[in-house]
């Protein structure tokens, strides 16, 4: 177990000094969170899911320009959620390699980031799911900034989808008065 816990506390803390490297430590809150609300939705969460939720948006550390190009039109952009996803899980999978992580450790965390946007097996889904409550936490006002400059509607789009692509039960009934509350905020 001492093991398991050092595994994942290192990727927090190398995911923490990538945000810093690059000013934006804000960023590792939804990080942070995404971890939490995965003990929350499953008791028994194993080490790969829980390093897969620290770092499923390392990406955004390492972003590169064809990335920062893509986004723009648009989050739902099919090229950037891959892009996104494949490389989270090379950077996480080339930090664990440096420490001699199991393999199937590896293989594991990187099957997970390369589906958290969109999710796929339970635990696919789970990380997606811990993801959007997290999102509700943590970046709600960072969008609603984005109104004046996108329009309300790319807001709301993001709000829905975030919301809509929750798969269980549980997560559902936890995120929908965030999510409702955010919605509320952008009609204010
Ligand atoms: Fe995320």
């Amino acid at each position: 177990m001492k093991n398991i816990n050092n595994l994942y506390k290192k990727t927090e803390q190398f995911v923490i000094d990538s945000f810093i490297k690059i000013g934006k430590e804000q960023e590792v809150k939804h990080l942070l969170r995404t971890a939490y609300w995965i003990k929350q939705l499953k008791k028994n969460a194993d080490e790969a899911l829980l390093i897969s939720a620290v770092a499923h948006d390392i990406e955004r550390a390492y972003r590169k320009e064809d990335v920062k190009k893509i986004i723009k039109s648009g989050f739902l952009s099919k090229d950037f959620l891959r892009l996104h996803q494949e490389r989270g899980a090379e950077i996480t999978a080339d930090f664990l390699k440096k420490q001699k992580a199991d393999n199937k450790l590896i293989e594991k965390v990187k099957q997970l980031i390369l589906r958290h946007e969109d999710g796929g097996n339970e635990e696919q889904n789970l990380l997606k799911d811990a993801d959007s409550l997290s999102f509700f936490e943590c970046n709600v006002n960072k969008f609603l900034d984005k109104a004046e400059t996108k329009g309300k509607e790319y807001v709301k789009e993001k709000f829905e989808w975030m919301y809509n692509r929750i798969t269980s039960k549980k997560a559902k009934e936890r995120a929908k008065p965030l999510y409702e509350d955010a919605v509320k905020k952008l009609d204010r």
